[in-house]
C-alpha cells in the first residue's frame, strides 16, 4: 500500500509508517504543493498525510476517489479540506489533537507575556545600542498578575491558556464559547459571558481559541476592538481569518487597544503591511505548535490514524465530516 506525504515532517512519524510495511513516498519539494501536484502525488495512494497548507478541495479530493480511504492532516485545525465533499466520497479525515495543545498554550502565553513586557521591543533596543543605563521611565510594561484574561473558544486550547493564567499568574479569567463549562468554572473561577461583546468590553488580555467556520470568520473585527479597554491586549495562535487583520492593524495604530501578538495572519504567508512598522503587536510565523515534540507527535498521531484506517478500523482522531 502506497501513502503519501506532502512534504517533509519529523522523522518519528515516517518510521511508523515504513515500519507499517507501507511504500511510503514523501514530497520531494519543501514547499506547499499546487493542487495539480497534490491531485498527482495522492493519485492511485491508499492514504495522504497532508499539511494545514494544503488546499484539500473537493476536486483534489475526487481525483484520490476510489483510492484514499484517509487524509491524515499534521495539525489540529482542519479548515484546509472541504469537509462536506470528503463526506460525499466516503474519505476519512483525521487530525491531532492533544498532543499540540500544551504546546500552543505556552506560545499564546510567550506571546502574552512578550507583549505586556515589551520583550521583542527591548530586544531590538539592546542590539542597536540604544542602551545607555539603567533608568526609571525605560520601556515600561504593564503587569499581568491578577488582571483579567479573557478566552474566546475553550476547547483544549483556550482552556489550557485558562489554567497557565490563573495558577500560574492569579488572573481571572471571563470566557465565551458556544457552550458553558459549569465544571471547569468551579475548578478555575473562569466567569462565563453570554456574548463575546462581554469578554472584549471587560478582559486585559484577550486570547482566541476557536476553529475557523464561516460563523467565526473576522470574530474579531473593528466593532469588536472598539468595545476592548484602550489598556487592552489581543492574542491570536487560532486562524488569521478569524481576526479582521486590517482593521485591527489600524486599532493598533490609533491606539483603540494597547497591543497584539500573533501567531496566524488572514493572508498567510502575508500579513497587513501597516503591522510591519507597528511597536505595539509581535508577530510569529505560524509557529505555535512548533517545538520538536509536539511535531515528532504529530506525525505520530497523523501515523497511527493512517495504520488504523488501512488496516480495516477506525481512526482515533477522525474528525466528523
Ligand atoms: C496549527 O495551526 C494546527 O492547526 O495544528
Ligand atoms: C531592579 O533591578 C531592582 O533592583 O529593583
Amino acid at each position: 500500500m502506497r501513502v503519501v506525504i506532502t512534504r517533509k515532517i519529523p522523522d518519528r512519524g515516517i518510521k511508523m509508517l515504513k515500519a507499517a510495511g507501507y511504500d511510503v513516498v514523501i514530497s520531494p519539494h519543501d514547499r506547499v504543493l499546487t493542487p495539480e501536484e497534490l491531485t498527482e502525488m495522492g493519485k492511485g495512494a491508499d492514504a495522504v498525510l497532508a499539511q494545514l497548507t494544503d488546499k484539500i478541495t473537493q476536486d483534489v479530493l475526487e481525483s484520490w476517489r476510489g483510492t484514499v480511504k484517509i487524509v491524515a492532516n499534521y495539525a489540529v485545525g482542519y479548515d484546509n479540506i472541504d469537509m462536506a465533499a470528503a463526506r460525499g466520497l466516503g474519505i476519512i479525515i483525521s487530525n491531532t489533537p492533544d498532543v499540540l495543545t500544551e504546546t500552543v498554550a505556552e506560545h499564546a502565553f510567550a506571546l502574552l507575556l512578550g507583549i505586556a513586557h515589551r520583550v521583542v521591543e527591548s530586544d531590538a533596543f539592546m542590539r542597536a545600542g540604544k542602551y545607555v543605563g539603567w533608568a526609571p521611565e525605560l520601556l515600561l510594561g504593564t503587569d499581568v498578575a491578577h488582571k483579567v484574561l479573557g478566552v474566546v473558544g475553550l476547547g483544549r486550547i483556550g482552556s489550557r491558556v485558562v489554567h497557565q493564567g490563573v495558577k500560574g499568574f492569579d488572573m481571572q479569567a471571563v470566557y465565551y464559547d458556544v457552550r458553558r463549562n459549569e465544571e471547569f468554572e468551579k475548578d478555575t473561577g473562569a466567569k462565563f459571558c453570554e456574548t463575546p461583546e462581554e469578554v472584549f468590553k471587560t478582559a486585559d488580555f484577550i486570547s482566541i481559541h476557536v476553529p475557523l467556520l464561516p460563523t467565526t470568520r473576522h470574530l474579531v473585527n473593528a466593532e469588536r476592538l472598539s468595545l476592548m479597554k484602550p489598556t487592552a491586549y489581543l492574542i491570536n495562535t487560532s486562524r488569521g481569518p478569524i481576526v479582521d487583520e486590517h482593521a485591527l492593524a489600524e486599532a493598533l495604530r490609533d491606539k483603540v487597544i494597547a497591543g497584539a501578538a500573533l501567531d496566524v495572519f488572514e493572508h498567510e504567508p502575508d500579513m497587513d503591511p501597516l503591522l510591519k512598522d507597528l511597536p505595539n503587536v509581535i508577530v510569529t510565523p505560524h509557529t505555535a505548535s512548533a517545538t520538536l515534540e509536539s511535531r515528532q507527535k504529530m506525525g505520530e498521531v497523523a501515523a497511527s490514524n493512517i495504520v488504523e484506517v488501512l488496516a480495516g478500523r477506525e481512526a482515533p482522531n477522525a474528525v466528523k465530516t
